[in-house]
């Protein structure tokens, strides 16, 4: 952990701990193979099998992961089948419409699947989605027992999965790895249980805790920068207010890395973004949303919507629009992730109004910034919890997550 240079991974970092060290997986090396023949104690015997449930979970997990921004409004989910101890198949679910992960990895085992353990982070479908429910698949395929980390929070499936595996002769063990599985998929459980995403708060510092420096237009050395764009490849969406979009006019796309743009979000009560603006004249305008109020300006909204962005109208609230509406609206299409790279007026909204979940400070090593404090008017004084803190280049990294 906290190594220079490394990835932000707040909806997989729980996973690095393990899955960095798993010499077991690529080696060939059969976990817990050596406590089953040399120790015939049960209760040793008994650890040994859970310790291997968590080698395959991990790698389950790291599978999940690698289809990050790509799968909404569709969890992270990875499989992995074993039969004699290797893996015979393994998977994970690419994209929404596209077979999930369970079918493909015991595709990927056929005939090795029988008599097997099936290891997937999340509870398989019991409902018929754009595909089949997997529990039939896991059926169908002969698998002996199921390990899956947690239950599906979607109301169709929620538990019955399960149960339908097990109503069909399968043993069923649950709860391996949760925690990094509830951590790995916070995007997907905020927007099934909450109806809006999972929001990151991220803004940059100088060592006075000012957002802006006069004549700069970045305030984070390059190392930080790749991960800010690292994080836009990641998540679903990406959020800033009109402030910003007139201040320093970022494309908000992804450059630094090989990767895939992220939604781009604006809250703009009057329809102040100028049609000239990156967000607009970009790539691909229709993947830019702005929020604009109901009286906005009607020449202004109709030069914006000509220019192929699309607009959502939102309840004017303290400050500008309504943000929970705003993030409603998102969920409602399928967002499970934000990061909003907003100035300190949303900001500060966003903590006030309960919305923030995780805040991440990129604090650069500049004294003497201008403007308001980076996070305007939070009352109250609250402790972060969870917090990470990583050097990155000459730039500090501190992340925690919000009461
Ligand atoms: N260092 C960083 O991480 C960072 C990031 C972004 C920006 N900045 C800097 O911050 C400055 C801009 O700050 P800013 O705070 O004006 O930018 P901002 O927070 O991105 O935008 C503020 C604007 O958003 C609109 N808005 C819509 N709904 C809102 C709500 N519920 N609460 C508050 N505002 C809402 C408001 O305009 P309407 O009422 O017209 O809708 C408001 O003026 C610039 O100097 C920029 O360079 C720094
Ligand atoms: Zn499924």
């Amino acid at each position: 952990m906290n190594r220079v240079g490394e990835p932000v991974l707040e909806f997989g970092e729980a996973l690095e701990i393990g899955v960095r060290g798993d010499p077991s997986i690529k080696a060939g090396w059969k976990p817990g193979s050596n406590a089953f023949e040399s120790d015939r104690h049960e209760g040793r015997r008994l650890a040994a099998v859970s310790e291997t449930d968590r080698v395959y979970m991990r790698r389950a997990l790291r599978l999940a992961l690698r289809a990050a921004g790509r799968t909404s409004p569709n969890p992270l989910v990875g499989a992995v089948v074993v039969n004699d101890g290797s893996i015979v198949g393994e998977g994970y679910h690419h994209a929404a419409g596209e077979p999930h992960a369970e079918v493909n990895a015991l595709q990927k085992a056929g005939d090795r699947a029988r008599g097997g353990t099936l290891y997937t982070n999340l509870e398989p479908c019991a409902h018929q989605g754009r595909t089949p429910p997997c529990i039939d698949a896991v059926r169908e395929a002969g698998v002996a027992r199921v390990v899956v980390a947690m239950r599906d929070p979607d109301p169709r499936t929620d538990g019955k999965g399960i149960r339908g595996l097990r109503g069909a002769g399968i043993e069923v063990e649950e709860g391996v790895l949760r925690e990094e599985a509830e951590r790995l998929n916070a995007g997907f459980i905020s927007r099934i249980k909450r109806g809006r995403p999972f929001v990151l708060l991220k803004l940059a510092t100088t060592v006075d805790g000012r957002v802006a420096v006069p004549g700069r237009r970045y305030l984070s050395g390059k190392s930080a920068l790749r991960e800010v764009h690292r994080l836009r490849d990641r998540l679903d969406a990406v959020l800033v207010g009109i402030g910003t979009v007139l201040a320093d006019d970022p494309a908000l796309t992804v450059r630094e890395i090989k990767g895939r743009d992220p939604l781009r979000v604006i809250v703009d009560a009057d329809a102040r973004t100028p049609p000239s603006a990156k967000v607009v004249r970009g790539r691909d305008p229709q993947r830019t949303v702005i929020f604009v109020a109901r009286d906005a300006d009607v020449r202004r909204t109709n030069k914006l919507r000509e220019a192929g962005v699309l607009l959502v109208t939102a309840p004017r609230a303290d400050g500008g629009l309504d943000l929970g509406a705003v993030m409603r609206w998102l969920g409602e299409h399928g967002v499970n992730t934000v990061m909003s790279e907003a100035g300190p007026h949303v900001a500060g909204a966003l903590v006030r109004g309960g919305l923030a979940d995780r805040v991440l400070l990129l604090v650069s090593p500049i004294a003497g910034g201008d403007g308001p404090p980076a996070l305007e008017g939070v009352p109250k004084a609250s402790d972060l919890t969870d917090v990470r803190v990583r050097r990155l280049g000459d730039d500090l990294a501190l992340e925690g997550t919000l009461a």
